[in-house]
């Protein structure tokens, strides 16, 4: 039996959404707490199941956790364990983040091989070729990855891929390291920044935050404990902005840092929707004849990989044919199945999908298969008339916090329901 939220779509949606912290900055300043002795505090960040997961593997290897008015405290004092076993590290792609802090800190670390959405062959050699280079003895099985290190020394890093996690995972390696690395080639995503800010507030000397050069003057001894505030989340905010754009009359998301949002803002307009900036909030207003537009993914400051989803049921109802290119994931179109019972006109040839734009979107039983496709159908489904059963709520509940709430606060008639017979497709 599974849970689905249905929504009773074809209406606008207007008024406030207060954007939550980010998941996947607050996943690594979690795993940053490994270089450091004693309690950290992490404000802000959401409690949505990944994060629940980052916690879980880091109890196990011992820290201890708790949640105090939406604040994380976590004490890293005495790790008993280093070792994250394939039911923990299994659950999410963050788990790999363990990895650079744990054997920098205490020259060894064993880690099944990490989890996560089923959009790619999500490889890790920069984690490894990176460890490596500043002096660990890594083992890659098919099951778990085994690293050794007597000390980590600084050296100069060419990263191949600019890897996200692969940059955080090296940056804080780095950090520990007797000398200075250099990191070229690395990612350059707001969620990098925020770690390197919190890293710094540790006790990191670190320059470079937001370029592809980082350099990080390691000193080869534990961090100090820190207190932070998470930034908000950036794909939350993102996929809010796209709702607005589709059905917003007009639809204000708080939170939203926009230097952050360049690329999705300039592809709203083209599109046509009115968008207005002030401070950290920004007011989305629909157009009633959406434009047709390309969009093709890339790292940042490129258009984001996980807003790519939700972009696709905008431009299935726009009045022409816009090509999307996936350029970072093999295997993330999956939300085009949903789209298609939902009515929307969705070819995929590779990496590229051409959508030609419909008047609207019909209500239908439908299921995610990851965080951001599932996410797209519930802003499908806002925008489809008649009624839509979305299957796979416990992907929206790994991403973000408490979306119901959010979205009935602007307008949206939508439930959850439990104990669906997932074999049985609902008839709208
Ligand atoms: C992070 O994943 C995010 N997850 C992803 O968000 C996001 O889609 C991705 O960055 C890109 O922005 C977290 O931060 C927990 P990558 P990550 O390593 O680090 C290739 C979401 O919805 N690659 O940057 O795993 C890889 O094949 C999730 O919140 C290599 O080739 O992404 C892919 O094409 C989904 N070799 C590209 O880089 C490597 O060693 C991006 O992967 C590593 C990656």
């Amino acid at each position: 039996m599974t849970g689905a939220i249905v929504i009773q779509g074809g209406y606008d949606v207007a008024g406030d959404i207060h954007v939550s912290g980010s998941k996947n900055a607050g996943l690594a300043l979690m795993a940053a707490t490994v270089l450091a002795c004693g309690n950290s505090t992490l404000q802000g960040v959401p409690p949505v199941s990944d994060i629940h997961n980052m916690a879980r593997n880091l109890q196990y290897l011992g820290a201890s956790i708790k949640r105090l008015d939406g604040n994380l405290h976590i004490d890293t004092t005495r790790l008993i364990s280093l070792h994250v076993p394939d039911r923990l590290a299994g659950r999410l792609r963050a788990s790999i983040l363990l990895l650079g802090p744990l054997v920098a800190r205490y020259g060894y670390a064993k880690l099944s091989l990490p989890g996560g959405c089923t959009i790619g062959d999500r490889p890790i050699e920069e984690h490894v070729r990176g460890l490596e280079a500043l002096g660990a003895r890594v083992k890659l099985t098919n099951d778990y990855l085994e690293a050794h290190a007597t000390q980590l020394h600084g050296t100069s890093l060419h990263l191949q891929t600019p890897s996200v996690t692969g940059t955080m995972n090296l940056i804080m390696a780095a950090c520990l390291a007797h000398g200075t690395t250099h990191i070229h080639n690395a990612a350059r995503e707001p969620d990098i920044v925020d770690l390197i800010l919190c890293l710094i507030k540790m006790g990191a000397q670190i320059q470079g935050a937001g370029s592809d050069h980082l350099i990080i003057f390691g000193h080869g001894r534990p961090l100090s404990p820190y207190q932070y505030k998470v930034m908000e989340d950036r794909i939350e905010a993102g996929t809010f902005l796209i709702l607005g754009a589709i059905s917003g009359n007009s639809l204000t998301v708080h939170g939203c840092q926009t230097e952050y949002h360049t690329a999705l803002i300039t592809k709203l307009r083209a599109v046509g929707a009115i968008i207005d900036v002030s401070g950290n909030s920004v007011t989305v207003c629909k157009t009633k004849k959406p434009s047709p537009t390309d969009i093709q993914t890339g790292p940042y400051p490129g258009f984001p990989t996980d807003l790519q989803p939700q972009m696709m049921v905008l431009l299935s109802l726009a009045q022409g044919i816009s090509e999307i290119t996936e350029a970072v994931y093999e295997n993330r179109f999956s939300q085009a199945v949903g789209l298609r019972a939902m009515g929307a006109n969705i070819e995929i040839c590779g990496q590229i999908a051409t959508i030609s734009g419909i008047p609207s979107l019909s209500g239908a039983d439908v299921s995610g298969s990851d965080l951001r496709a599932t996410a797209s159908l519930v802003v499908a489904a806002i925008a489809a008339r008649g009624t839509s059963f979305i299957r796979g709520v416990e992907y929206i509940d790994r991403g973000y916090h408490d979306m119901e709430r959010k979205l009935q606060n602007v307008g949206v008639k939508i439930t959850r329901v439990h104990g669906l017979d997932s074999t049985k497709k609902i008839e709208i």
